[in-house]
């Protein structure tokens, strides 16, 4: 069979990166190569996000590009997969006549025989029907064919059955439906035997893994996760507050793998707004919530989504938000301005806010975050952490590294970006650095990252039991 290019452009959430990652291991079943150009790929598949109205213009836009690439290569096929296949459906061909299929959310196992059909046919396929099981796309045998990166992630479940007023993905992703636990497990021991050391758990929700199933727990799943030989770390998103149980806070102090961060979108600080949102929680029982992490995890990393602007938010919405952020001091969040989604019932809503003012209180909630992150990043100059190396840093691959030597990154249990000097003169081998564990003294602090000097003292024992390390 003769070997073919596949070019993935992965747009959205973690979870599109996983189910990338999982039609690149379908795909090498068929004898493609993911290659990191378009120009010369053979297959291009773009999965696509519709969780604001910007991440589906980037899907036009890249879309549109594509139109020329086809004329001048008619061999080459073009798949659109993700969360606007399955909202938009056969209306993207309408609009873009040069996609061969469009892949819904729950047809990703389907892949590989679609594209076999449409090797012989010119006429488009559209797959968006959604199904009642879980797509169990990682088989055993896909999985241990690559070699794993040092942290990656696995869906435990996917869909969502909340239904905020604003938000689009019940209508793209479906019921929530869990994996079963033996599944997740087997292929993250599979992950782990091909070099893992960090996986993030997915879902929409997953503080209620397994409920609606009458399965495991998340609690009690992540505790099983907690066993598996030779995985360090354990992370996972997204936790509805709501569903933030007891159990689930002691984890974080029971489970010795679960690393010390929590992601736990809040989106607004006005109880007026959160109703609103359907959001089933007060701005009170959030607080309390953040209480009760910090007491059983002190200096546990705390970070939050926002959205500012949804329809009928004044300004003492907007303020009790920024109140909010000063009373929790989170370590970092991610704002968003409220977008209109045709299906979610806030685009009905009355008061929309109008465009400058939401960019302005996005600016306002920046300034404020960008101080108190600040302030919290230097408050660690001096301390040490124990950093799980992913490889080099950001400013290595862009060659903005100042120094001559090799700049490596890796993340604090809390998920604190880490940078520092890789290449002193007692590391022999850099290459085996990345996937080790190894304390770094902080030294520096920047507004999304700290910089640090790795220390001697505490790797040497690497070196006696792997051998990695030449000490001086
Ligand atoms: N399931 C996760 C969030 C998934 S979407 C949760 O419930 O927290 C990621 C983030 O996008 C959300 O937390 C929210 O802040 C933002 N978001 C979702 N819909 C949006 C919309 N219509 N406009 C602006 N931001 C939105
Ligand atoms: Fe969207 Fe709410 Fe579900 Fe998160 S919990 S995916 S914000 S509906
Ligand atoms: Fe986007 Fe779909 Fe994720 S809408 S955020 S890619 S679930």
């Amino acid at each position: 069979m003769n070997k073919k290019n596949v070019f993935i452009n992965t747009i959205g959430c973690q979870m599109n990166v996983y189910d990338s990652s999982q039609m690149a291991k379908l795909l090498k079943h068929k004898n493609y190569e993911s290659v990191d150009s378009y120009t010369n790929a053979d297959l291009i598949i773009v999965n696509t996000c519709a969780i604001r109205e910007k991440a589906v213009q980037k899907v036009y836009s890249f879309l549109g590009r594509l139109s020329d690439l086809k004329k001048k290569n008619t061999r080459l096929k073009i798949v659109v997969a993700g969360c606007v296949a399955q909202q938009q459906g056969a209306k993207l061909i309408k609009r873009f006549p040069q996609i061969d299929i469009v892949l819904g959310t729950h047809a990703i196992n389907q892949l590989p025989d679609l594209l076999s059909r449409i090797e012989d046919s010119s006429s488009p396929i559209v797959r968006i029907a959604f199904s009642e099981k879980i797509h169990e796309t990682a088989s055993p045998a896909i999985s241990v064919t690559q070699k794993e990166k040092v942290s990656d992630f696995v869906t435990i479940m996917q869909g969502c059955d909340n239904y905020c007023t604003y938000c689009v993905v019940p209508y793209v992703r479906g019921r929530e439906i869990s994996r079963k636990p033996e599944s997740i497990i087997k292929e993250i021991q599979m992950m782990v035997y091909s070099g893992l050391k960090e996986i993030t758990l997915l879902g929409q929700n997953v503080n209620s893994y397994g409920v609606k199933e009458g399965l495991t727990s998340f609690p009690e799943l992540l505790a099983m996760v907690n066993d598996i030989d030779g995985l360090e770390r354990i992370r996972f998103v997204t936790s509805h507050p709501k569903d933030l149980s007891d159990q689930l806070i002691e984890s974080f102090g029971k489970l010795n793998k679960v690393c010390n961060h929590i992601h736990l979108p809040v989106q607004s600080g006005s109880n007026h707004i959160l109703t609103k949102m359907n959001r089933k929680y007060t701005r009170e029982a959030y607080l309390e919530k953040i209480e009760k992490l910090r007491a059983v995890s002190p200096g546990i990393g705390i970070t939050s989504d926002f959205i500012v602007g949804f329809p009928g938010e004044t300004e003492q919405d907007f303020n009790d938000t920024l109140g909010l952020i000063e009373t929790v001091q989170f370590d970092s969040v991610f704002a968003f301005e409220y977008s209109d989604r045709l299906e979610a019932p806030a685009s009905r809503f009355s008061d929309k806010i109008n465009s400058a003012v939401k960019r302005n209180r996005l600016q306002r909630l920046f300034t404020l975050q960008k101080e108190i992150t600040k302030k919290k990043n230097q408050s660690l100059i001096g301390q040490t952490f124990s950093v799980l190396i992913e490889g080099e840093s950001k400013n290595q691959l862009k060659n903005i590294s100042t120094s001559e030597t090799v700049e490596l990154s890796g993340r604090t249990s809390e998920n604190r970006i880490v940078n520092f000097d890789g290449s002193p003169e007692w590391v022999i081998d850099i290459e085996s650095l990345k996937g080790e564990t190894v304390n770094v003294e902080i030294v520096k602090a920047f507004s999304n990252s700290l910089f640090g000097v790795l220390l001697k003292s505490q790797i040497e024992h690497l070196k006696s039991e792997e051998g990695h390390f030449h000490v001086a």
